[in-house]
């Protein structure tokens, strides 16, 4: 990318996180169960999106991605994919999945492949996005790390 992104730590009960994600529809439920990581993500001291990670020991799930809807197409969300992959391989993590409606050709353009529910993880089942939060017809997407 020709852009670095400046990354903040966010709480899951942030306002402009929550609003961002209930605005493009991603679930806001679960945004304070415990073992969640949350960033905004800023260029020039503006916001341009959001991001979030869960990891369970070798396994990562990435969620909670999107970008403001004004600043889409300029390569952001490849940015913020891109980092979430490199922190959740420097916390150990062989594998990262996501779980998404819409994008999912966006995810495989970033190396994601579907995977088959019954293939993955418990771990990752056992989430509340995998579990409840996200309809049955959501992809289920899986990269090896390092990105
Ligand atoms: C998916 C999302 C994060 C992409 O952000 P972005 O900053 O526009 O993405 P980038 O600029 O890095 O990449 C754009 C590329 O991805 C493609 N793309 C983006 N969103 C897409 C989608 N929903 N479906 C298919 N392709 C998509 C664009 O066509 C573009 O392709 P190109 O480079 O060949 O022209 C953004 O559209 C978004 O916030 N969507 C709503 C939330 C969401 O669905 N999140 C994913 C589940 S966690």
């Amino acid at each position: 990318m020709g852009f670095d992104l400046n990354q903040q730590t966010l709480q899951g009960h942030d306002d402009s996180l929550r609003a961002a994600l209930a605005g493009a529809g991603l679930p806001v439920d679960d945004l304070t169960d415990a073992g969640r990581s949350f960033y905004r993500f800023s260029r020039g001291g503006q916001t341009v999106g959001f991001g979030g990670l869960e990891l369970y020991d070798e396994t990562a799930l990435l969620r909670s991605i999107v970008v403001l809807s004004d600043q889409r197409g300029f390569g952001f969300g490849h940015a913020i994919t891109l980092s979430l992959l490199d922190q959740a391989h420097k916390k150990g993590a062989a594998a990262a999945y996501v779980l998404t409606e819409t994008a999912a050709p966006f995810f495989q353009s970033l190396g994601f492949l579907p995977i088959a529910r019954d293939e993955a993880p418990a771990a990752i089942l056992t989430t509340r996005q995998a579990a409840s939060l996200c309809p049955a017809s959501a992809a289920l997407m899986v990269r090896s790390l390092p990105a």
